[in-house]
C-alpha cells in the first residue's frame, strides 16, 4: 500500500517524501511540474537510496490520475499540488481558483472512485487573516482577502463536506505558518523561479550574491523592533507532522476532520531572522527599511498544542537551525536546481 504525493517534486513535497521513505512508507509522485524540476526527486533518491515512481501528470486530468488510482495500490493522499503566490493568485485568480480547486475536486473524485478515504491537504496560517490575538488558535475565526487563501478556505470546506457526507473519510487539514530551511544534507530546498516572493529564499539569495541587497517591507508596526513576526517553521519538522498525522490515522477512532496548525508556537521578528542568519552564514546581508508590503499583517503566530496533543508533533528546529540548513542548500546551490 502506498502514498500518493500530489506536487511531491516541490519544496514541501521533497522534504516529506524523504521522511516517509525514511518512515518505512512506500511512495508514489505526481506533480506536473509547473513549479519544480524532476532533478529535486532524483536528489530524493540520492538522500534516501531509494527508486521514487514520479507521474508527470497534471493532478486535472482525471485519466491520467484514474491510471495512477488503476496500476497502484493506494492507502492514501497527501495533497501539496497547488499554485502558492499571494500576489500572483491577485492576477490571476481564474488560473488559482481552477489549479487550486478544480484540481482538489478532480483529485478527491478519482480518490472516491477508487474507495481511497485518506487526505492531507496543505492549508495555511492565511486562512487566519489579521487575528485579533496570538498565539493563533485552530479555532479562532477564518477569513482571507486574497484568491490564494479563498482556495484555501474553499478547500478545507469542501473536504469538511465530503466527511460530512461520508464518515469513512479521514481528513486532515494542516495548517502551516512560514516554512524555512532545507535538508541537512544540502541537497534539496527551496528554488523559487525568479526573484522570491519569500523572505527566507530572497535573504538566502542576498547572501550568496544573487541579489544585492533585501527591502525590509516597514520597521513601523507594533512590534519589538518595528518589523513583522512571524512562525517560521523548519520544513523538516513539518514533513514530519505528515508523517505523524499519518500515524494518527492508521489509530483514530471516532472520526472528526482533523484540523491543525502546524508551526513552532514562537515568533521571530523579519529583522531577528536577517540578523540569527547573517550570524549563521558569516555573510554581510545589506538592507533597506522600505513601505509596508500591502495586505501583510504585524504579528502571526501559531498555538502548536493541539498537534502535540493529537498527533504528538512537536518542532524540534531553532531559528539557527532553520538560517543554517537554508545557508547550507543555497550556497551548495547557489542557482537552486536550475
Ligand atoms: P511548491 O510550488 O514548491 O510545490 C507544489 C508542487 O505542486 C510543485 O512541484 C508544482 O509543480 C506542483 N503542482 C502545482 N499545480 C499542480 C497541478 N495542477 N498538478 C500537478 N502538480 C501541480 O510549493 P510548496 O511550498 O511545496 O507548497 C506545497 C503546498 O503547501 C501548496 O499547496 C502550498 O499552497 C501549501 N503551503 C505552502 C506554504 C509555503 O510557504 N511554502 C505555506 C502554507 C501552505
Ligand atoms: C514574511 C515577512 C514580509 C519579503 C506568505 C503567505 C502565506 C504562506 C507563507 C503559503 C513579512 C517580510 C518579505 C521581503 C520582507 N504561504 N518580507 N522583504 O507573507 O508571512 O506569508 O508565505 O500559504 O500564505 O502569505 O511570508 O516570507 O512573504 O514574508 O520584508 O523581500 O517578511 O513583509 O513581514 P508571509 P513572507
Amino acid at each position: 500500500m502506498a502514498i500518493l504525493i500530489t506536487g511531491g517534486a516541490g519544496y514541501i513535497g521533497t522534504h516529506t517524501s524523504v521522511e516517509l521513505i525514511n518512515s518505512g512508507y512506500e511512495i508514489i509522485l505526481v506533480d506536473n511540474f509547473s513549479n519544480s524540476k524532476a532533478v529535486a526527486i532524483k536528489r530524493v533518491e540520492q538522500i534516501t537510496g531509494k527508486n521514487i515512481q514520479i507521474v508527470n501528470a497534471d493532478i486535472r486530468n482525471s485519466d491520467a490520475l484514474s491510471k495512477v488510482f488503476e496500476e497502484n495500490s493506494i492507502d492514501g493522499v497527501i495533497h501539496f499540488a497547488g499554485l502558492k503566490s499571494v500576489n500572483e493568485s491577485i492576477d490571476d485568480p481564474i488560473g488559482y481558483y481552477d489549479n487550486n480547486i478544480a484540481g482538489t475536486i478532480n483529485l478527491c473524485k478519482v480518490m472516491n472512485k477508487f474507495n481511497v478515504k485518506k487526505i492531507i491537504f496543505s492549508s495555511s496560517a492565511v486562512v487566519y487573516g489579521n487575528p485579533k490575538t496570538v498565539p493563533i488558535k485552530e479555532n479562532f475565526p477564518v477569513s482571507t482577502s486574497n484568491p490564494y487563501g479563498q482556495s484555501k478556505l474553499m478547500t478545507e470546506q469542501i473536504l469538511n463536506d465530503i466527511y460530512l457526507s461520508d464518515n469513512d473519510w479521514q481528513i486532515a487539514l494542516l495548517r502551516y505558518f512560514n516554512p524555512v530551511g532545507a535538508h541537512e544534507s544540502g541537497l534539496i530546498g527551496e528554488s523559487p523561479n525568479g526573484v522570491p516572493n519569500n523572505l527566507m529564499p530572497y535573504i538566502s539569495q542576498v547572501a550568496v550574491g544573487k541579489l544585492k541587497k533585501l527591502y525590509v517591507f516597514g520597521a513601523d508596526y507594533d512590534t519589538k523592533d518595528g518589523s513583522c513576526m512571524r512562525d517560521f517553521i523548519h520544513v523538516v519538522d513539518l514533513a514530519k507532522g505528515h508523517v505523524k498525522a499519518l500515524d494518527y490515522f492508521k489509530c483514530q477512532k471516532a472520526g472528526d476532520v482533523l484540523t491543525l496548525n502546524l508551526g513552532t508556537g514562537k515568533g521571530y521578528t523579519v529583522l531577528e531572522l536577517i540578523n540569527t542568519f547573517k550570524k549563521v552564514s558569516g555573510k554581510n546581508i545589506p538592507y533597506e527599511i522600505i513601505e509596508r508590503r500591502p495586505g501583510d499583517i504585524a504579528i502571526s503566530y501559531a498555538s502548536a498544542e493541539l498537534a502535540q496533543e493529537l498527533i504528538s508533533w512537536k518542532s524540534k528546529y531553532n531559528l539557527e537551525d532553520m538560517c543554517r540548513d537554508t545557508w547550507r542548500w543555497q550556497s551548495k546551490n547557489p542557482n537552486g536546481y536550475q
